[in-house]
């Protein structure tokens, strides 16, 4: 742990109350004049610290900065994600740089957030807006060894689960559009996009890149999205702690991958279908050049979709777009 890390641990321990100094360089092993500085750099940070002579450091109130010391210090552990957590300022797209540590080997858990993206993509060729500190932009590095190939679009349920269930403690009632966008009023808050490198019986790594629209103002979206697309601060009419948001989840996910790991995905398949605006409607799936019409009837037990078209034939939709028909 580095020294931010534990004198933020040490900070939220005490709770409403205050830590001296002398206590946390002794439980360091470090000296006083050490914290003090550390202390000096969390409040420039943004990080309101009070000091005081006869009681110690007590924490106030925490920015709404992504800082990987202070995500790591509220993560329990031991745990997989978000064993490891790197922020940047700006990146091409988090996808890449988990492709990155991915090709070095990198343990799996390991998250990458950036508060803004040059390059941030979407699901099928498209882009994705990630204006600077305006929502979470961020990569998480898997690698299901027990998972086959064509078992990956479980990943991207788990992930949309927790997402949902993260969203939810913030008080709102997201839906999920298979296979991947969680909405809320029927207008998109969030999307996953899962990139996965395989041989052909042997997942190798699998990159779950989430986007959530976090303080967005209503005037922030271009014109073509002002319909489709939602923030939490539109919904809530109040702006959302983006690190809160981030620890929320981060443990969401921790417990999902577990399931899908100990092999409880038809449970996980269940709550997604629970909160599924897709399931039942008339769709038509655009995959490719093609299009597969009719009833989605429910998910695959490999995270497809499967639609019963008007021939009666039960299609399993593995990719593609959604369009929900009106009938
Ligand atoms: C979609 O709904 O089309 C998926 C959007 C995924 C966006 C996230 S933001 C973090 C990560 N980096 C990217 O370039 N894309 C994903």
């Amino acid at each position: 742990m580095s020294l931010d890390m534990e004198i933020l641990t040490a900070l939220r321990a005490a709770g409403e109350g205050a830590v001296s100094g002398a206590e946390i360089s002794a439980r360091l092993g470090v000296t006083r004049a050490a914290v003090w500085s550390r202390i000096q750099d969390l409040r420039e940070l943004g990080y309101e610290i009070e000091a005081s002579p006869h009681s110690g450091y007590r924490l106030l109130s925490v920015p709404d900065v992504l800082h990987a010391d202070d995500l790591l210090s509220r993560l329990s552990r031991p745990r997989i994600i978000g064993r490891d957590i790197k922020v940047f300022r700006e990146t091409t797209s988090t996808n890449d740089v988990v492709e990155k540590l991915a090709r070095d080997d990198v343990a799996e858990g390991v998250v990458v957030f950036a508060d803004s993206q040059s390059r941030g993509r979407g699901r099928l060729g498209r882009k994705w807006m990630s204006p600077p500190r305006k929502g979470l932009w961020f990569s998480v590095l898997l690698r299901p060894l027990s998972l086959m190939p064509a078992q990956a679009t479980q990943l991207t349920v788990m992930a949309a689960v927790a997402l949902r269930r993260a969203i939810s403690e913030a008080g709102l009632e997201p839906r999920i559009k298979w296979p991947n966008d969680i909405l809320i009023n029927g207008r998109k808050l969030s999307g996953i996009l899962t990139e996965l490198r395989a041989e052909l019986d042997r997942i190798k790594y699998v990159i779950i890149g989430i986007g959530v629209d976090v303080n967005l103002t209503q005037s922030e979206y271009p014109e073509e999205l002002q319909d489709a697309a939602t923030s939490l601060e539109i919904e809530l009419k109040k702006p959302v702690s983006r690190p809160e948001l981030a620890v929320a989840i981060l443990n969401e996910l921790e417990t999902s991958y577990a399931a899908l790991m100990a092999g409880d995905f038809s449970k996980l398949a269940s709550e997604w279908q629970r909160h599924c605006s897709t399931i039942g409607q008339h769709v038509t799936v655009r995959v490719g050049e093609h299009s597969v019409s009719g009833r989605a009837e429910a998910l695959g037990d490999d995270g497809s979709l499967l639609v019963r078209s008007e021939h009666g034939h039960l299609e399993r939709v593995t990719g593609g777009d959604v369009k929900l028909e009106k009938t």
